[in-house]
């Protein structure tokens, strides 16, 4: 089928759905690899749907012991099966309703399992991408046992310890069937990206099209290394005083205390020993607001970090935008995320500018990004899963730090204000004014 350029979603996404199957021994990151893809495809629009095979088995089983997943358990088998055909029945009718991404998370870690889920993907024109995580490396394998098992929904109210060697021996049944993909050389048919011990092997066969190749990219760029991602605006600007938006001016003098103050904020949240690298944007507010921190830090500027390009709206206040363009500062109101500057950006083209951005954190490991409003409204909004509809309403104040720390199952958030007044530059629906206070919601 040809392929086709989807303006609303902004990236080129086939006429074809793909199904990502999830393949691995249990604690191999499965889960984890599946909900941090959903959140990127989202992020970028794209409708993406996580179906556990898990969570429907909990219905039917809700704390099962070890013996439960032995192969020999003719009960424990029937009900693992109906589980995995209740996901994948609804899985089918999420396609069937305009999904185009839905990763299918279980082990899948035999060959019958794998061909029984390819030829139904099959025969319903969806395309099958199998995504299989290898780790042998013990440490790792306990201490996901330890931080994510013990304290899942299936030991709730147990002894963690006993919890873990159930745990173990949970794997050792898996471990008698378990046959990685393509093993015996017979499943080279197949489309499928393989990673072995986070990433320090990738083997990627018959990637067929442009969706299953940038899911693969992202997938390749992972890391669980101990991170955080620290974001600031710049200072306050000359044109935040004034209440105009975009342009390149300098930081006001409250904007310059907040620039010599940054290094004892960060040096508060990061510590003195860890390295951190500096991004900023190409614009001069950003840049004079890093000039203070530590020489040893890198520094890059990034013009994908230069704030939402507001057109033929540049330099202006939003009272001399709805004077001069009413039915753009209307539709602006009615749709923030997908409306378009004249001669400028939406915030749905900036998410898109970003994806190198968000591609370039993945691999990383401490960043420091200081950014303008717009920008860093995306960025939290992929982090924090912000619904995009609402993200561009968002309140992020002037001269704070924001520090973002990614966990197995969310990212953590710590705010530090530099406690150095600016004006606000947030805006609610309808106004003009100059400077407002949030309200409640935009927090
Ligand atoms: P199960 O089959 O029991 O559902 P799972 O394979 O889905 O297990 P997760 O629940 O995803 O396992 O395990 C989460 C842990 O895996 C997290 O602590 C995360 O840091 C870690 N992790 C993430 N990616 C990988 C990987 N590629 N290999 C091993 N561990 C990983
Ligand atoms: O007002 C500061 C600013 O960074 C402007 O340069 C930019 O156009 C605006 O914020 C983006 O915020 P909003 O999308 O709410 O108008």
């Amino acid at each position: 089928m040809p392929s086709k350029t989807d303006n609303r979603v902004g990236v080129q996404v086939e006429d074809t759905k793909v199904c990502v199957v999830m393949v691995g021994l249990p604690a191999r990151g499965k889960s984890y690899i599946a909900q941090i893809a959903q959140r990127y495809l989202q992020w970028l629009s794209i409708p993406a749907q996580t179906f556990n095979v898990g969570n429907y088995r909990r219905n039917d089983a809700p704390q099962p012991t070890a013996d439960f997943f032995d192969t020999n358990n003719a009960e424990g088998e029937r009900k693992r099966r109906a589980a995995a055909e209740a996901a994948v029945a609804d899985m089918l009718a999420w396609f069937r309703g305009g999904g185009v991404v839905a990763i299918l998370d279980a082990t899948n870690s035999t060959k019958e399992r794998r061909r029984w889920i390819n030829d139904i993907c099959v025969t319903s024109g969806i395309e099958v991408l199998f995504v299989e995580s290898k780790c042998d490396e013990q440490e790792i394998i306990m201490a996901n046992i330890r931080d994510v098992k013990a304290t899942s929904p299936d030991y709730r109210g147990q002894d963690p310890e006993a919890a873990a060697q159930d745990f173990l021996d949970r794997i050792s049944k898996y471990e008698k069937i378990y046959k990685t993909i393509d093993e015996d050389g017979d499943e080279d048919e197949y489309t499928y990206l393989k990673i072995m011990n986070i990433g320090k092997q990738v083997i990627i066969n018959r990637i067929q099209d442009y969706l299953q190749s940038r899911i693969v990219y992202y997938l390749m760029n992972l890391h669980i290394r101990p991170r955080s991602v620290w974001l600031s605006r710049h200072g306050e600007s000359m044109y935040n005083l004034d209440g105009r938006i975009g342009g390149d001016t300098m930081l006001s003098p409250r904007g310059e205390q907040y620039a010599r103050k940054l290094p004892d904020l960060v040096r508060e949240s990061v510590g003195d020993d860890r390295p951190l690298t500096v991004w900023t944007s190409t614009l001069k507010r950003t840049i004079a607001t890093a000039r203070f921190l530590p020489l040893h830090y890198n520094q890059l500027q990034w013009k994908a970090l230069d704030e939402l390009d507001s057109g033929v709206c540049d330099g202006l206040t939003y009272q001399e935008i709805k004077d001069r363009f009413p039915d753009d500062f209307a539709a602006r109101d009615e749709d923030k995320y997908n409306y378009r500057y004249r001669g400028g950006e939406s915030y749905r083209d900036v998410v898109i500018r970003l994806e190198p951005i968000i591609m370039e954190l993945e691999r990383s490991e401490d960043i420091l990004i200081v950014t303008h409003q717009a920008v860093l409204r995306c960025i939290y909004a992929y982090f924090m899963k912000k619904d995009q509809a609402k993200s561009p309403w968002m309140n992020v104040p002037l001269h704070t730090l924001i520090k973002l720390t990614p966990r197995a199952y969310g990212t953590e958030e710590i705010r530090y204000e530099a406690n150095i007044p600016a004006v606000s530059t947030w805006r609610g629906k309808g106004s003009t004014a100059k400077h407002e206070n949030p309200t409640p919601e935009s927090l």
